[in-house]
C-alpha cells in the first residue's frame, strides 16, 4: 500500500511562506516603514497602530500581517469580510483579543456598512458600542476593548469608504509588483525548501514569466518539478518551455485568460474603449477578476490602458498577440 502523504500544493503558500523578514524579499519601503512602526510601538508597550495592505492577490499581503504579528511578539486572529457576516461575529471576535493582538480582516471591502460602523469607534477610541433592545427602550452600551492592532488586506482599495480608509492611522501601503531579481531570490529559497536542484538561468526564466507574482512564480516552480519529474530529471530550460506550453504561458506571462481579454478589446471592439462589463461578457469572466487579477499587471505591462471611457488596448497588445 502506498502511503500519501499530504500533498502540498493547497499548503503551498504556507510551506513557502516567509518566516522573518530577511525571507520577505523586496517592497523595501513598506518593510521599513513597518519595522520602525512596530518597533517604536513595541518600545512604548503599545499596540502598533492600524494598518492597511493592498494591491493584486499573491504578492505578499497576508504573509506580511504574519510577520507584523512575529514582530510584535502577539497572537493573529485572522478573519474576513465575507466571514463577518453579522454585528455579533465581530463583537466577539473583538471582545475575545488578548492585549495587543494583531487581528487581521482579510478582503476588508468585503464588509458590510453596518459592520464598517462598528469597527470605527473599535479602531479609533478602542470601544465597542453595543445597542441593547428595539424600539424607544433601545440603549447603547459601550464596552472597552482590549487595545489591538487591525491589520487589513485587500485587493480592491477603491471600494473601501472614506472613513474606514481614514481610520488606519499606522499606515496605507501598496505592495508593488516584483523586479525579476526580487521573484528570483525567492525562487532560490523555494527551490531549496522544496528540495529540487535548480540552475539560475532557470530560475530566471520561470521569473520573467510569472506575471511580477511570488505566488505565481512559486506555482509554475511546482508545475515544471512536476514535469522533471516525468521526464525523469532536473528542471532544465527544456522542462521549463515545456510546462509553459502546457500552461499555455506565453513570453510575457500572459496566460489564456489574460490573452483573452486583450483578443476581445482588439477583435471585438476595435481596439476599445470598452467597458469593463463589456469585456466581462465577451470573455466569460467575472468582472472582479478582470480588475483584480487581469488587469492590473496588463496596465503594468503597458498592454492596456484604463480610461474614463473604457479600456483600451494599446499598440503594443497588437504586437504582442500577433507574435503569440
Ligand atoms: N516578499 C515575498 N518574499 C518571498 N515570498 C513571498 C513574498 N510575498 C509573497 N510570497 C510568497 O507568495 C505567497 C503568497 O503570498 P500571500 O498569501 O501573502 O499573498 P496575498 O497578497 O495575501 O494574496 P491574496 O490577495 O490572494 O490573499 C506566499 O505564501 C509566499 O510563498
Ligand atoms: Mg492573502
Amino acid at each position: 500500500m502506498t502511503a500519501f502523504s499530504r500533498d502540498n500544493s493547497q499548503n503551498l503558500d504556507q510551506t513557502l511562506r516567509p518566516q522573518t523578514w530577511d525571507e520577505y524579499v523586496g517592497q523595501a519601503k513598506i518593510k521599513e516603514n513597518l519595522r520602525i512602526l512596530l518597533t517604536a510601538a513595541r518600545e512604548r508597550g503599545h499596540a502598533a497602530e492600524h494598518v492597511l495592505l493592498y494591491g493584486p492577490p499573491g504578492l505578499g499581503k497576508t504573509t506580511l500581517a504574519h510577520l507584523i504579528s512575529k514582530t510584535l511578539g502577539t497572537n493573529m486572529r485572522t478573519t474576513s469580510g465575507p466571514a463577518i457576516e453579522r454585528v455579533g461575529d465581530l463583537a466577539a471576535i473583538l471582545t475575545n483579543l488578548s492585549p495587543g493582538d494583531v487581528l487581521f480582516i482579510d478582503e476588508i471591502h468585503r464588509l458590510s456598512k453596518s459592520i464598517e460602523e462598528v469597527l470605527y469607534p473599535a479602531m479609533e477610541s478602542g470601544v465597542l458600542d453595543i445597542i441593547i433592545g428595539k424600539g424607544p427602550s433601545a440603549r447603547t452600551v459601550q464596552l472597552e476593548l482590549p487595545p489591538f492592532t487591525l491589520v487589513a488586506a485587500t485587493t480592491r482599495i477603491s471600494l473601501l469608504s472614506a472613513p474606514l480608509r481614514s481610520r488606519f492611522s499606522g499606515g496605507t501601503f501598496r505592495l508593488d509588483f516584483y523586479n525579476e531579481d526580487d521573484i528570483t531570490a525567492i525562487l532560490t529559497r523555494s527551490a531549496h525548501m522544496l528540495g529540487v536542484a535548480v540552475d539560475q538561468p532557470v530560475l530566471r526564466d520561470i521569473a520573467s514569466r510569472c506575471r511580477a507574482t511570488p505566488r505565481t512564480a512559486n506555482y509554475l516552480l511546482k508545475r515544471c518539478r512536476d514535469m522533471a519529474q516525468l521526464e525523469g530529471g532536473e528542471i532544465t530550460s527544456d522542462v521549463v518551455q515545456a510546462t509553459f506550453d502546457l500552461l499555455e504561458i506565453d513570453s510575457l506571462g500572459l496566460g489564456a485568460p489574460d490573452r483573452a481579454v486583450l483578443d476581445a478589446i482588439i477583435h471585438k471592439f476595435n481596439g476599445g474603449p470598452v467597458g469593463l462589463n463589456t469585456i466581462a461578457a465577451a470573455t466569460g469572466e467575472e468582472q472582479s477578476t478582470i480588475e483584480d487579477v487581469i488587469e492590473p499587471y496588463l496596465i503594468r505591462q503597458g498592454l492596456l490602458e484604463r480610461t474614463p471611457r473604457g479600456r483600451i488596448a494599446s499598440p503594443e497588445a497588437y504586437n504582442h498577440l500577433q507574435n503569440n
